[in-house]
């Protein structure tokens, strides 16, 4: 009856050791944050670049000498013939370049040159855009005449140049801008000033305060505008409601904006993004946001704003990047995000949402975040959502409201369900933190002996065969 004991030694030490093994991999696999869990905070350089590089401007009827546009992709197209043939930039220009004492190519009119583009003009050509980047501030200065001869410009960039910002631009100049980018440069700006240029379709400024007793001091006169980003700026006041209807990206977040957003910009059907976050937002989400049909990127996050989803969301087709993060809204999430074919990233996190999370796994892992921890009264359906993927939220009883976390003490509760108690709600950050600590610890160990049972019995029922025969 006795098995020999040459059979189990070997036996023992298989399941010692991947007993052993499986202590560190469940470790591990509790610690490391989950793909869905992507901190948004890796973006925004990306963004700011993208939002940095002029596009080429819309559709403005453009003078014939005007042609070059100041993308710089589309440049080389637009100066086809060899530097050496055409004509040279325009000795006053030239000069008033070399006067503003910034590191410039030898010609600023040569298509390796990405700080500037010229026209076609004969006999000079002159300069239609300029990036002043990284500049060292002692050394630049932005002179009012150096500035006046400039003003053939259509785009005007500063990038990293803390220099101080010239009193106020000359008329011609900011009458012939298309285009204005002041990102972390120029000091600090005020509403009178940016509003003088009235010919813009781009306007960005970031991470500049702006002083200003509200946008429609910039924005009043500004007629034509199609891409506004003033972002990072503690502007305070409220969200406009005129807008151009051809406008298509509106960010105006971090700022210190408040009220309502008002239902106008429901209007704006050619809008791709609408970036509201970090303000101070309150009121609900307009019913009527489902009119926004040319929406891509939506971010209301980090805000007050309350109500529900609006359920017209669901007519807006293309919806790519979706951050309602961290505001007060409540009701049930609805279904229909699971029907955007375009959705990446999702943001529905510290929120008053309830009832059962209407998503699968195999809809979580389609997108590249995802986000809704922190909704306290919201669960998900634990037989369409295995356990290993960590949502920050309890899964539901069996009338669809959240299971209590099991309290820490109980020894047995957490070998029984072997259902994910304790794996959810490690991912979000920080809160509670301490009192999980020795929870894996527990599942660990509980998953370990569970496994050496079962191995036990199968190898003693293999050994008890053997020894019937
Ligand atoms: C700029 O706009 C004004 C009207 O605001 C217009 O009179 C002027 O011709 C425009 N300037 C250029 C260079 O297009
Ligand atoms: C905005 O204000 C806050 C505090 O009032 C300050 O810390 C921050 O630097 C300001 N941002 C800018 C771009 O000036
Ligand atoms: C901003 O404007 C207000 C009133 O227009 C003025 O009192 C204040 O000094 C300005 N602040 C800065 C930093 O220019
Ligand atoms: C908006 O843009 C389209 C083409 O992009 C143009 O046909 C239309 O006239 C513009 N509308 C306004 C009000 O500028
Ligand atoms: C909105 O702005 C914030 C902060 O400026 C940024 O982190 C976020 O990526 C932006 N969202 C979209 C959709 O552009
Ligand atoms: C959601 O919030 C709004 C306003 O804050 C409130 O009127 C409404 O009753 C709430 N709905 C639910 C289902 O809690
Ligand atoms: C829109 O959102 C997507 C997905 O998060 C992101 O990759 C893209 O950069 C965003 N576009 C803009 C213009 O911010
Ligand atoms: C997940 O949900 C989507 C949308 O509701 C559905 O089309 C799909 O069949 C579901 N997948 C599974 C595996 O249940
Ligand atoms: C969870 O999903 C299963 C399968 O779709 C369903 O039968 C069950 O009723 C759901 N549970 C709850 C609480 O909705």
């Amino acid at each position: 009856m006795a098995p020999p004991p040459t059979f189990l030694l070997p036996l023992l030490l298989l399941l010692l050791s991947s007993a052993a093994a499986a202590a560190p991999a469940a470790a591990a696999n509790s610690s490391a944050s989950p793909p869905h869990a992507i901190s948004p905070t890796a973006s925004p350089s990306p963004a700011r670049n993208h939002s940095l590089s002029p596009t080429t401007t819309p559709a403005a009827p453009a003078p014939a000498t005007a042609t070059a546009t100041p993308s710089p992709s589309a440049s080389p197209a637009a100066l086809p013939t060899p530097s050496s043939s055409s004509s040279a930039l325009d000795p006053k220009q030239l000069q008033a370049l070399e006067s503003l004492n910034i590191p410039l190519p030898k010609d600023p009119c040569s298509a390796q040159s990405a700080a500037t583009a010229c026209d076609a003009g004969k006999p000079f050509r002159h300069l239609t855009s300029l990036l002043l980047a990284n500049c060292s501030p002692d050394d630049v200065a932005l002179s009012f005449t150096a500035l006046k001869s400039l003003s053939t410009l259509r785009s005007l960039s500063f990038l990293n140049c803390p220099v101080a910002a010239p009193a106020r631009l000359p008329a011609d100049l900011a009458a012939s801008l298309r285009s204005f980018s002041c990102v972390r440069s120029l000091r600090h700006l005020t509403g009178v000033w940016l509003s003088r240029l009235q010919n813009l379709t781009e306007l960005t400024v970031s991470g500049v305060p702006v002083n200003a007793s509200g946008l429609y001091v910039i924005l009043g006169n500004v007629k034509n505008l199609r891409s506004l980003a003033i972002s990072r700026a503690n502007v305070t006041g409220y969200v406009p409601k005129h807008w151009h209807l051809n406008t298509s990206r509106i960010d105006l977040s971090g700022n210190q904006l408040k009220g309502r957003i008002p239902t106008s910009i429901t209007f704006l059907e050619n809008l791709e993004l609408l970036n509201l976050s970090s303000n101070a937002l309150a009121g609900e989400i307009p019913a009527e946001i489902g009119n926004l049909i040319s929406l891509k990127n939506l971010s209301l996050g980090s805000n007050s704003i309350s109500g529900s989803v609006p359920e017209s969301m669901s007519a807006i087709p293309g919806l790519v990047h979706v951050d309602l993060g961290s505001n007060q809204l409540n009701g049930t999430i609805p279904k229909f995000f699971t029907e955007m074919k375009s959705l990446k990233y999702l943001n529905l996190e510290k929120n008053n949402f309830h009832g059962i999370m209407p998503f699968n796994e195999s809809f979580i892992n389609k997108l590249v975040v995802f986000k809704i921890g922190d909704n306290s009264n919201l669960c998900y359906n634990h037989t369409v959502m295995s356990s290993k993927v960590k949502l920050g939220i309890s899964p539901c009883d069996k009338h669809g409201l959240p299971l209590s976390p099991p309290p820490a003490k109980a020894d047995s509760s957490a070998d029984d369900s072997s259902s994910s108690d304790n794996n959810d709600g490690d991912d979000s950050d920080s809160s509670g933190k301490s009192g999980r600590h020795h929870g894996p610890n527990k599942v660990v160990l509980g998953f370990a002996i569970a496994l050496s049972s079962i191995v036990f019995l199968i190898v003693f029922l293999v050994l008890l065969s053997r020894c019937c025969k």
